[in-house]
């Protein structure tokens, strides 16, 4: 069972994010990634249709063998994990908004967070940002159309940072010095945030601390493979070159992606 592949899905890209760390801490791990560009965005979707969508790729996951599976998408964890867990005898890993970190380091108790509107109005979020109200304030900001130009590979453009500083003037105004980055797609945007926001407010990412929990959950089941180089398998259910454009622009590195039906 330790040979068997890790498998991560994201609605897209976004999830590579989280896919450099796992296999920066964990090379020898074999692992299949499926971005479902076919049909992202998640975050403007009903759950019923995040739902489905994550079942399709947790099934054909499970069919190739995979004994861990990392839902690398705060806004499909937020709707189905639970009953993920629930309903597939194997390990989910989730990620979402690193609202604890970011109050670990706040100093003025100011914290704004950048996230889809899907997982800003799923009840796992709410629970989440109002378990810690009482010391800090949140501030929440949906972020439409923000996926879709990393999707395109479009980091750099005019209006990729015309979003940019439209998303960021309001956590602005309202001083935060701590923001989460609550999409995985964001994760590719750092450069550009850093350079409109000041340089005294922290960015929080949890890709790197949800690559460790993948370690503690993988020693725990005694699942971790550890000889041979892994290999890595990356799917699209979108179109193949662009996809795959976009996977060498931000992997910074040649990649063949394979179309999932
Ligand atoms: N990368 C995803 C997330 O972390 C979703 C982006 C989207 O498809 O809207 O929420």
């Amino acid at each position: 069972m330790d040979n068997q592949p890790i498998g991560i899905f994201d609605s897209g890209v976004g999830g590579l994010s989280v896919l450099q760390h796992i296999h920066q801490l964990l090379p020898h791990e074999n692992i299949l990634y499926v971005a479902d560009s076919g049909h992202a965005p998640y975050g403007c979707k009903d759950e019923s249709y995040i739902e489905q969508r994550s079942r399709v790729i947790t099934e054909h996951l499970l069919a190739q063998g995979v004994k861990v599976i990392v839902i690398a998408c705060n806004t499909a964890t937020a709707s189905i994990i639970e009953k993920f867990r629930q309903q597939y005898g194997i390990p989910f890993i989730g990620v979402e908004p690193g609202i604890k970190p970011a109050i670990a380091i706040t100093k003025n108790n100011n914290i704004g967070v950048m996230a889809t509107s899907g997982t800003l109005s799923s009840d796992r979020y709410n629970e989440l940002s109002q378990r810690f109200s009482r010391d800090v304030t949140v501030y929440s900001q949906s972020c439409p159309g923000l996926a879709d130009q990393v999707e395109a590979g479009l980091l750099d453009t005019p209006e990729t940072i015309h979003l940019l500083e439209k998303y960021l003037s309001p956590l602005l105004v309202r001083q935060v010095d701590t923001i989460v980055l609550g999409c995985t797609h964001y994760s590719f945007l750092r450069d550009q945030i850093q350079l409109i926001i000041n340089d005294e407010i922290q960015l929080v990412d949890t890709s790197r601390a949800i690559a460790q929990q993948l370690i503690r959950v993988l020693e725990k089941e005694a699942l971790l493979k550890t000889s041979d180089r892994g290999l890595i398998h990356y799917y699209t259910t979108g179109a193949i070159d662009k996809t795959q454009t976009t996977m060498r622009c931000l992997l910074k590195k040649d990649v063949m992606v394979k179309y999932l039906p």
